[in-house]
């Protein structure tokens, strides 16, 4: 099946297959063809360029896409969109004046998602987190990690795993897999942390393992969770079975988890409310994504990650939604870049090349995804009449998008 779209008021990041991510000054510079078409083949883009020069290339189908934009479909390189029930007394709780930290030191938060988990069936929880992965698909996005670590049980990480191994095998978006047993402290372990880390190097990692259930390892170094010690000792456990390090640090402090994960070579290191200039200077000396996730400040209403610091210092940057019950119950990635203009001071080309390539750095994935390049995936955006793509972030909340094609096929 071949598609082609005419006529496309502005085609937007068009690069080289070969451009990983961007960073720095270079994050200002979204690379766009005006007046541009795209040929798509079963899966993948074969071409692309000016309408001046589409003559004679013809498809069994054509989008007109006159007076719209086409962009790649966001790449979302952190989630938690496998999870049971929700959190909704919890959000009423901190209206009326508790806080985040309250809420998960009176056992509520992680171990609230905890126990609901171990108390649905995998059926049952596959059934309520596909409807997330569809409400994000219509969103725009083409690419997704998603975590485990609402389990915290042997039999409910793996069950959370194969929710998310069955997503990748029934749904065309991308699906990265990450173990986040390291996410909070169960509580049966509450005065033996030890034996909860040694149940997950010695028990959860090598099952998790056998059945190739994650790509990635996670660990929440935060105070009250887990140390700069629990964090590289398990680090390291992952790193003897190949699994490569995306964490959350500087959430609520920063103590030198960033550091810590450049150690490790982290793929990604997210959150960073919290961000020092040690932190800065470590990630200088990586290939380490710093990942921010503003959807989640807006709704714990705490810091927003320092854009400006990582950027001007000459960093890359990523933008993901963070989608979980607790600090971000939306996965809408439009809002993300919208947000990342709004309250983080990124220009629309920045925050469009942090949702786009460089989500797809975060996630492993941008020799197929983040860009439009000849063989790449076909994953795009067809957004609805728009005067330019300012205008995307600044009418925000509002649903800009027309048609999304993933894999090829629309949707
Ligand atoms: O990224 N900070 C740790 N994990 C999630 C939230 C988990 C929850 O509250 O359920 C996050 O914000
Ligand atoms: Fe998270």
């Amino acid at each position: 099946m071949s598609i082609l779209i005419t006529n496309i008021k502005e085609l937007l990041q068009v690069r080289e297959a070969n451009i990983s991510k961007v960073s720095g000054t270079e994050m200002k510079h979204l690379p766009t063809i005006k007046n541009a078409y795209v040929l798509i083949k079963n899966d993948t883009i074969i071409d692309y360029g000016s309408m001046n020069d589409s003559k004679g290339i013809t498809a069994e189908s054509i989008i007109d896409a006159s007076r719209k934009i086409v962009l790649p479909t966001w790449c979302d390189s952190h989630t938690h969109i496998v999870y049971a029930g929700n959190r909704e007394q919890e959000f009423v709780d901190r209206i009326n004046g508790l806080s985040y930290e309250d809420i998960a030191s009176r056992g509520g938060g992680i171990l609230n998602s905890a126990e609901k988990l171990q108390n649905t069936n995998e059926d049952d929880l596959y059934n309520q987190s596909i409807k997330r992965v569809k409400e994000v698909m219509q969103l725009g996005t083409g690419a997704i990690e998603i975590k485990s670590g609402y389990g915290l049980t042997v039999k409910a990480e793996l069950k959370m795993l194969r929710v998310i191994k069955r997503i990748r095998q029934d749904f065309p978006i991308k699906v990265k897999a990450t173990f986040l047993g390291a996410h909070a402290l169960p509580g049966v372990f509450k005065d033996n942390k030890e034996e909860y880390i040694n149940l997950i190097i010695n028990e959860m990692l090598p099952k998790i393992a056998n059945e190739q259930l994650a790509q990635y390892i996670d660990v929440f170094c935060e105070k009250g969770y887990f140390s700069l010690n629990d964090t590289d000792k398990i680090l390291s456990a992952g790193a003897s079975y190949g699994l490569v390090p995306k964490i959350h640090v500087n959430q609520f402090n920063a103590f030198g988890g960033v550091a810590l994960g450049v150690k490790h070579n982290a793929l990604t290191v997210d959150h960073l409310e919290e961000l020092n200039s040690d932190d800065i200077i470590a990630l200088k000396s990586s290939k380490t994504m710093p990942v921010a996730l503003p959807s989640c400040s807006y709704f714990l209403s705490i810091p927003y990650t320092p854009a400006r610091q990582i950027i001007d210092a000459g960093l890359p940057l990523a933008l993901a939604t963070d989608y979980n019950p607790g600090s971000t119950p939306s996965g809408n990635m439009n809002f993300v870049v919208s947000t990342a203009c709004i309250k983080m001071k990124m220009t629309p080309a920045e925050a469009i090349n942090a949702a786009t390539i460089n989500g797809a750095y975060a996630m492993g994935i941008s020799n197929e995804y983040g860009s439009i390049s000849k063989g790449k995936k076909a994953n795009l955006i067809i957004t609805k009449e728009v005067p330019s793509y300012n205008y995307l972030p600044y009418a925000f909340g509002n649903n800009h998008i027309e048609k999304i094609i993933i894999n090829g096929e629309c949707i």
